[in-house]
């Protein structure tokens, strides 16, 4: 009962509460049309008063700044998240994303956009954007908090709302999307965004790889992705505040990368219970150094054509240096921590060309890469097969180099048009060449038996390695 009586209590509270207020507001009302009989007086009344109030007439009457509010409210103007105009030139300038407002650039930092700012004049970002086929469907404006626009839903907190050319399920595409928002994060105290708004050309994406979902969790927790269909239906959705990115790690420097990078793997030792530190200075019963070099196959498309003969290969080579161990890792069976693990694990990775090698972010920092491409790709990739050399000068790694194999006579059905050609081999799987293998595997062993013997000799300097966030 007594529950009941109060609430009770608390409902009629309610309704005196509602019925004082509607009292007021009708009070408000009366206040403002003059019968037209006292027409006159009441014009006298008003300039008199107006005078008096040394000519603020909108402190005295609310139903002018009200409808000073609801013109500011009619005046927000929403324009296409994707702005046809810019499609050549989409991975340039603004992009097409939100192409009326202009980056913050600042040194070494990714470009980004802040609301609301000195630059958005105090503005929110709001956001009308739920569709999944197309850009220009979807669209963005600004507006000032006391007059979001009718039926704009508030989303409070720290929004992070990423563009990308890419996606979000291929480990290097989706790596290179969050990094400018760890760096954003490493910059200012280290927040944490309430939600993820992400698009790919201003389409709606509503979920990240598994990977990227991993690794983004372990950075800043619980991964929330923004639908756009919660009470509010299609929107428009107004950001309390909002960072926006839309050129991945564009204009950041080289610096900025490494920190960001570092970031990367600390936070990823932890969440997977690793030490952040890695495994530290690792011996061998005889005081040697250990050397751990990995082979990360993949199977299907550019898998080795002939595994057991590339494994012999090396494990002859790793056999010969003294505290070298060999592992073979299916990257397709890992899960994110076990290839955080590996990687932790690995002074030296061997892998065919593919996504599965943006995991060398998770090894000490100037560890070595060693790539392989099936053939078609020397001749025919353009400079997108050098993107493993990009990730590991972003994550400090030592890239020692690539082999080819080579493609000799074309034999795609149209040798005259390369990329149908490229299409062609892209996929195939890689060969080897035993000789080459195992000279550059000597050398790559021994480099590292060096450095790693050359490091055990100096004082070891004491470095934190706790993650800075
Ligand atoms: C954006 O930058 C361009 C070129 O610097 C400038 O002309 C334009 O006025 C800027 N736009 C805004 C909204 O600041
Ligand atoms: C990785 O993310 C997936 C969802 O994308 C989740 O099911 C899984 O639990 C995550 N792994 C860890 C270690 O949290
Ligand atoms: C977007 O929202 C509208 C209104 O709630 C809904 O009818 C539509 O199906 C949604 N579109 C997508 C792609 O979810
Ligand atoms: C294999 O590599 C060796 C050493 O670089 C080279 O001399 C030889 O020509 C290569 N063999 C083939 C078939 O390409």
């Amino acid at each position: 009962m007594p529950i009941l009586s109060h609430h009770l209590d608390q409902s009629r509270v309610m309704e005196i509460q509602s019925s004082s207020s509607s009292r007021a507001s009708s009070k408000r009302k009366s206040a403002i049309p003059c019968p037209s009989t006292k027409l006159i007086i009441c014009i006298f009344l008003v300039l008199t008063v107006l005078i008096l109030l040394h000519m603020q007439p909108s402190s005295f009457f609310p139903s002018t700044k009200s409808n000073f509010m609801s013109k500011l409210r009619d005046s927000v103007t929403f324009l296409p998240l994707k702005d046809l105009r810019f499609t050549n030139t989409a991975m340039e300038g603004n992009t097409w994303f939100m192409s009326s407002l202009n980056d913050t650039r600042e040194e070494n930092e990714a470009e980004y956009l802040y609301f609301p700012s000195e630059s958005s004049k105090g503005r929110l970002l709001c956001i009308k954007g739920n569709d999944t086929e197309d850009g220009t469907k979807n669209s963005y404006a600004l507006a000032w908090p006391e007059c979001l626009p009718d039926s704009a839903t508030l989303l409070s907190g720290l929004t992070f709302v990423s563009d990308t050319y890419y996606d979000y399920e291929n480990l290097w595409h989706g790596v290179s999307a969050i990094a400018p928002f760890v760096g954003w994060s490493l910059k200012n105290g280290c927040s944490k965004p309430t939600r993820w708004v992400l698009f790919h050309w201003g389409e709606l994406r509503d979920r990240m790889g598994t990977w990227i979902h991993n690794i983004t969790q372990a950075n800043f927790g619980e991964v929330f992705i923004e639908r756009f269909s919660g009470e509010g239906g299609d929107g428009p959705y107004c950001f309390e505040e909002a960072v926006v990115m839309r050129h991945n790690v564009g204009k950041m420097g080289k610096e900025r990368k490494l920190h960001v990078f570092d970031m990367l793997r600390c936070k990823a030792r932890l969440f997977c219970g690793l030490s952040p530190g890695g495994r530290g200075k690792e011996v061998n019963r005889r005081g040697q150094p250990v050397i751990r070099l990995t082979l990360l196959m993949r199977r299907g498309s550019r898998s080795f054509k002939d595994p057991a003969a590339v494994i012999t290969v090396f494990a002859r080579e790793c056999a010969m240096v003294e505290g070298c161990i060999m592992e073979v890792s299916q990257s397709e069976d890992l899960s994110f921590c076990d290839q955080v693990k590996v990687m932790t694990n690995t002074d030296i990775v061997v892998s065919p060309h593919g996504a599965q090698l943006t995991n060398m972010l998770f090894m000490d920092r100037n560890s070595r890469i060693m790539e392989f491409f099936p053939k078609g790709w020397l001749e025919l990739a353009g400079v997108g097969q050098y993107a493993h050399h990009w990730m590991a000068e972003m994550s400090g790694m030592d890239h020692t180099g690539s082999w080819w194999e080579t493609l000799g006579e074309k034999e795609c059905p149209n040798p005259q048009n390369d990329l149908e050609c490229f299409n062609f081999y892209k996929d195939g799987q890689v060969g080897h060449n035993e000789t080459y293998f195992a000279e550059w595997a000597r050398t790559v062993l021994n480099q590292v038996r060096t450095s790693k013997l050359e490091k055990k000799t100096k004082r070891s300097q004491a470095k934190s390695n706790v993650c800075k966030c």
